[in-house]
């Protein structure tokens, strides 16, 4: 039996691992099944191992816990916020909110949005065709989810900027990353107290006066179980809207692969409608959004040669498992002709599989799609950077330079 002193270290304090921790955790998981971030939390490196992690209940979700070491308590907006999110709730009460979210969602289906969403990529790149160039993070990336969103949710522009504004000044997703300022959960705090309370508003207007939109669904929706309770439909709301930055970071992610390999990009171009699926799960491969997911042992066990404490943490980082050789051959090339039905653990797996992959995936597929067929002979203007230290991968900016092309087809 290994012990932890014994494992290699995962350096997260260092902000180069963060440009590219890729061929670090390839080295690692060539000669380890574990290694130990530089906070003292074991990672499993392979994809067995992180599969079967995340999906069983051997492990489950970290709850509150993972925001209190990040110096968060009781009391604290963050705290209350996040007490009521799915991610940290387990047994039947996360199968309650699940199943009533789950309901609410499918009632609007994503299917009939995908030509809108074409649409509305289209109109953003006609605005940058005569320049040539464009900063795709801000102005594609981020920007083409929040229109899809809105369209989604049914809910009021000016409705939606309301949560946003108050959203704006706090970076509340990397207070789940590993490192975590005072000013940081300052911000998030007064940032997340004023988003709640704009929803909280939001949800008076439709009590008072139903719409068909999501705000209503979740209001209305019943099943044997219960309903949602007030904190609840608070956190759903705003985790449903701001889950649209995970799909942005992915859409950027997929463009700088796109620019790197410009033969995927040819062929992508050629015929989006057979390759568009492989290249968006391709990218959520490649380019987990999510840097990591927090498990704990659900009591005192055995796993990968290491001993668990019972509520001993885990993190599972999404890079390594989704470029396991023994998973994928070549992982660690670009590939939008591999099977797309080879799931990577980017969206999640089992009891906590992301709600939101049926939006995230579309928007992903016509967004890249329609990029490559409106921009040619991509190039970097810049190199980019990751942000380091986060809980959401992301591109600190992406600067391109391409050939416009005439928009023809859908
Ligand atoms: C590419 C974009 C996205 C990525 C990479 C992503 C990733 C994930 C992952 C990894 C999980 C599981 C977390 C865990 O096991 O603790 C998750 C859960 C979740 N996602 Fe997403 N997500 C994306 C988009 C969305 C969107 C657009 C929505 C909303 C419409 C959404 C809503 C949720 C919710 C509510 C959960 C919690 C489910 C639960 O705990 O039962 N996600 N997501």
């Amino acid at each position: 039996m290994q012990t932890i002193k014994s494992l290699p270290v995962i350096p997260l304090a260092d902000a180069e691992f963060w440009q590219n921790p890729y061929p670090l955790l390839a080295e690692l998981r060539a000669k380890h099944r574990a290694a130990v971030n530089d906070q003292g939390t074991i990672v499993p490196l392979h994809w067995d191992d992180c599969e079967w992690t995340i999906k069983g209940t051997d492990f489950i979700n970290e709850g509150i816990e993972f925001l209190e070491r990040r110096g968060f308590n009781e009391g604290d907006a963050l705290h209350t916020w996040r007490k009521h999110a799915l991610g940290v709730m387990e047994g039947p009460d996360h199968l309650r909110v699940r199943r009533l979210v789950s309901g609410a969602l499918s009632k609007r289906s994503i299917e009939p949005l995908r030509p809108l969403i074409r649409k509305q990529a289209h109109a953003i790149l006609d605005m940058f065709a005569d320049k040539g160039e464009i900063e795709a993070f801000r102005y594609y990336s981020m920007y083409l989810p929040r229109l899809v969103m809105m369209e989604f949710l049914g809910v009021e522009k000016d409705e939606l900027s309301g949560s946003e504004k108050a959203m704006a000044g706090g970076n509340i997703v990397d207070c789940f990353g590993p490192r975590v300022t005072n000013e940081m959960r300052k911000n998030a705090n007064r940032c997340i107290q004023d988003a709640m309370d704009h929803v909280a508003m939001l949800y008076e207007k439709r009590r008072a006066q139903p719409q068909d939109d999501l705000l209503t669904q979740l209001l209305t929706a019943e099943t044997e179980e219960g309903k949602l309770n007030h904190g609840e439909l608070i956190t759903l709301f705003s985790t449903i809207f701001g889950s649209g930055a995970s799909t942005g970071s992915t859409l950027a992610a997929g463009l700088l692969e796109l620019t790197q390999n410009p033969e995927q990009a040819e062929r992508l171009r050629k015929e989006p409608e057979r390759w568009k699926k492989g290249a968006c799960e391709e990218v959520l491969r490649m380019r987990p959004a999510i840097y990591a997911i927090g498990q704990k042992a659900a009591r005192a066990q055995k796993a990968f040669g290491l001993s668990f404490a019972a509520g001993q943490s885990l993190s599972v980082i999404l890079g390594a498992p989704n470029r396991d050789p023994a998973r994928w051959q070549d992982p660690e090339r670009f590939d939008i002709t591999r099977d797309p039905a080879l799931w990577s653990l980017s969206l999640g797996i089992g009891p906590h599989f992301c709600i939101g992959q049926a939006i995230a995936r579309s928007t992903i597929e016509e967004g890249l799609a329609v990029f490559v067929q409106r921009c040619h002979e991509l190039e970097f203007k810049e190199p980019p950077r990751w942000v380091p230290y986060v809980a959401e991968n992301k591109l600190e900016s992406l600067q391109l330079v391409f050939k416009p092309a005439a928009a023809g087809g859908g």
